[in-house]
């Protein structure tokens, strides 16, 4: 069977941690799992995210992921830590990623995350910051909205320019001098967030702290390529609809989409 880097989400946003892991690990075979029958995790109740994630974690375990990057910041709040202990191969979330880069990044300790409402409910960002560091302070901004302009392939225009422009208001009124992408959909909205904003605020998407992170624990566990093969592309929903939002993203190097029975 061939082995890949696993990596799933609720629909396209996970292509942006795609894009970085293939950066960073060409050689790297990527399997992707968009859960779109069940878009959107960012309303859903903890147990159902849990339920799903855990289902497409073993999927991908079964069928050759050597380890699984969780590419979705929702799902990463509701079922780390106990999700290891339930499967063999390394799992990797968003969370712990995105505060390492907020910490890195903000020069006075200001510091806004904007998430779907799910992973605001769950304050993870805050819990993992004052971890790592309580000196940093955090604010969470929450739009689902905004998730959903993204997963319909909406990435500028006048509703969503709105959306942001609403939901970014606090982050200057809080002094913050660094904006978490805490929503793997947002990498995509990075340019104008960036005009809403100005060069005040430093924009962080975690994604690259991520896939600097797995290469260390490929390399950790002995688990690097040894040969590459094509990247696969699979989801729980409908494969053209999938494959036109796939392209969009990521180009014509994605060239076909599978359907995954999970
Ligand atoms: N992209 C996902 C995240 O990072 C979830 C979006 C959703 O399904 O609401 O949270």
């Amino acid at each position: 069977m061939d082995s890949y880097v696993g990596v799933f989400d609720s629909g396209v946003g996970g292509l942006a941690v795609v894009r970085e892991l293939k950066n960073r690990l060409p050689r790297e075979a990527i399997m992707y799992v968009a859960d779109s029958r069940f878009f959107p995790y960012g309303t859903k109740p903890r147990e159902q995210v849990i339920e799903r994630a855990t289902a497409i974690i073993e999927y991908l375990e079964q069928h050759g992921a050597r380890i699984v990057v969780v590419a979705c910041n929702t799902a990463s709040s509701a079922i780390f830590p106990d999700i290891q202990q339930r499967v063999s191969v390394p799992v990797l979330g968003m969370i712990s990623a995105g505060v390492k880069s907020a910490q890195l990044a903000t020069r006075n300790n200001r510091v806004a995350v904007l998430s779907t409402p799910g992973t605001a409910r769950r304050h993870g960002y805050l819990r993992a910051m004052s971890l790592l560091d309580p000196t940093v302070d955090m604010i969470e901004l929450q739009s689902q909205e905004l998730v959903n302009l993204v997963e319909a392939g909406t990435i500028d225009g006048r509703d969503v320019t709105d959306y942001a422009s609403d939901v970014l208001k606090p982050v200057h009124e809080f002094g913050a001098d660094t904006l978490v992408l805490g929503c793997t959909h947002f990498p995509f909205l990075t340019r104008l967030m960036e005009s809403i904003l100005g060069s005040s605020v430093k924009i962080v998407d975690p994604s690259k702290e991520l896939a600097y992170e797995v290469g260390l624990v490929l390399e950790g566990c002995r688990l690097r390529a040894l040969t590459g093969h094509p990247d696969r592309f699979l989801t729980t929903g409908d494969t053209g609809d999938f494959l036109d939002k796939a392209r969009l993203f990521l180009g014509d190097y994605v060239n076909s989409v599978e359907v995954a029975d999970i």
